[in-house]
């Protein structure tokens, strides 16, 4: 494809749908039950309006920051996302190689295709690890020992998949892990050969972090829903909050919180950040959008705490937004995926540096010359959008 074409993150969305098989375009593309919380997280920044200030001297826009204790070139995160391999073969390496050239952050999911330590060592950025608390609780002490030895600079531990969500688009697609080739999604596959199931299929594909403990892939096909049905451990808690920062002792974020009174409770259990989050709309349907979340969760929790707000980013300019209203960063899933879906690293690099060019393109615009002098009063709601 080609990848100068797309100006948008938008064109790069298209381009995925064409070259991947329908099933795992709405893999990635969907929500849980109605898609509310999923429009809305991306709807609710364009109900936010920017205040530019004047006749600033923005020759030159500062807007490296530090996330997770490590400097990153601009506030963008690269979300943590499962099953990376069946999006484009090169996976989480391409993801990982067009992150450091743009010196962000970039986490690793429990769920991802490629070895902790493998990842880690070909990814010169800063390095998190997203952990799920899977029922057998020594994958998490071992993830803990493995990230320590791999040089893992941060953690990120999913809060709002005790179970997995209505994804009504996977259950009506029949997929499975690993997929399969059912008469229903024969003639999708079929019209996508750009897309190899033979990359997917055999020893090529593997939750590579978990399925020398958790076997239950080997040899067979199920859901996603009955994996992680048959898998997380439900009864995790914040003592087990307690523990893992204990345990770990460095920079540990909790991803999925959504209130201030569970932000305070995060902190309270030795957290040092928080990702605003509801799983870009894949979980809790209607939960509120992480960018309306950001100012009450600031106001509860002051400067020090790390926030990142996770969820809807499809602009630069959203990134501003989120910055101003009191969040340290941002994070994208399915803007970096769909760039890998159209056209692997390259595409991953388009996305990043689409998103790059706007956020300063932005900043320029409202005469703020320094990522560190965006403030509240930048931006209001708009009139327009009610209460
Ligand atoms: C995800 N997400 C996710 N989160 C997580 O903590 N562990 C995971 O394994 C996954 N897997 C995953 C797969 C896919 C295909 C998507 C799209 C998302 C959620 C992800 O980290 C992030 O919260 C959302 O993607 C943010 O919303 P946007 O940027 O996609 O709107």
């Amino acid at each position: 494809p080609r990848l100068d074409r797309a100006v948008n993150i938008a064109d790069l969305r298209r381009m995925a749908g064409r070259r991947l098989p329908r099933p795992i375009f709405d893999y990635i593309d969907g929500g849980a039950d109605d898609e509310v919380a999923l429009a809305n997280n991306a709807g609710a920044f364009g109900r936010y309006e920017i205040l530019p200030d004047t006749l600033v001297d923005v020759s030159a826009i500062r807007t490296e920051t530090r996330l997770f204790g490590q400097p990153a070139a601009w506030p963008l995160v690269l979300a943590p996302t499962g099953l990376t391999r069946m999006f484009h073969p090169d996976a989480e390496a391409a993801v990982a190689r067009a992150a450091a050239r743009h010196g962000l952050p970039y986490a690793l999911s429990t769920m991802g295709t490629t070895r902790i330590e493998d990842w880690a060592r070909n990814f010169a950025g800063p390095r998190v690890f997203q952990i799920y608390v899977f029922k057998d609780r020594g994958l998490t002490t071992e993830f803990v020992q493995r990230c320590k030895a791999a040089g893992v600079h941060g953690l990120a531990l999913t809060v709002d998949t005790p179970v997995a969500g209505n994804r009504e688009r996977d259950r009506r697609n029949g997929l499975s892990l690993p997929p399969r080739l059912t008469l229903s999604s024969l003639m999708s596959f079929a019209l996508h050969p750009g897309w190899s199931l033979p990359a997917l299929t055999g020893s090529k594909f593997d939750l590579a972090n978990v399925s020398h403990r958790v076997d239950v892939l080997a040899g067979q096909s199920m859901s996603l829903f009955d994996y992680i049905g048959a898998q997380f451990d439900r009864s995790v808690t914040w003592k087990d909050v307690e523990w893992l920062a204990a345990e770990w002792g460095g920079p540990l974020s909790i991803k999925g919180v959504m209130t201030p009174e569970d932000a305070r409770r995060a902190v309270a259990s030795g957290a040092s950040g928080v990702m605003l989050s509801n799983h870009g709309g894949r979980q809790l349907d209607t939960a509120p959008a992480p960018v309306d979340q950001i100012a009450g969760v600031r106001d509860a929790l002051g400067d020090s705490v790390e926030i990142i707000c996770d969820g809807g980013v499809r602009r630069g300019s959203d990134v501003v937004k989120a910055l101003a209203l009191g969040a340290d960063g941002c994070s994208i899933g399915r803007p970096y995926l769909y760039g890998l879906a159209a056209g692997g690293e390259a595409g991953v690099d388009r996305a990043l540096t689409l998103l790059r060019s706007e956020f300063e393109l932005t900043m320029a615009l409202m005469g703020v010359n320094d990522v560190e002098r965006l403030e509240r009063r930048h931006v209001r709601r708009s009139p327009l959008a009610g209460e």
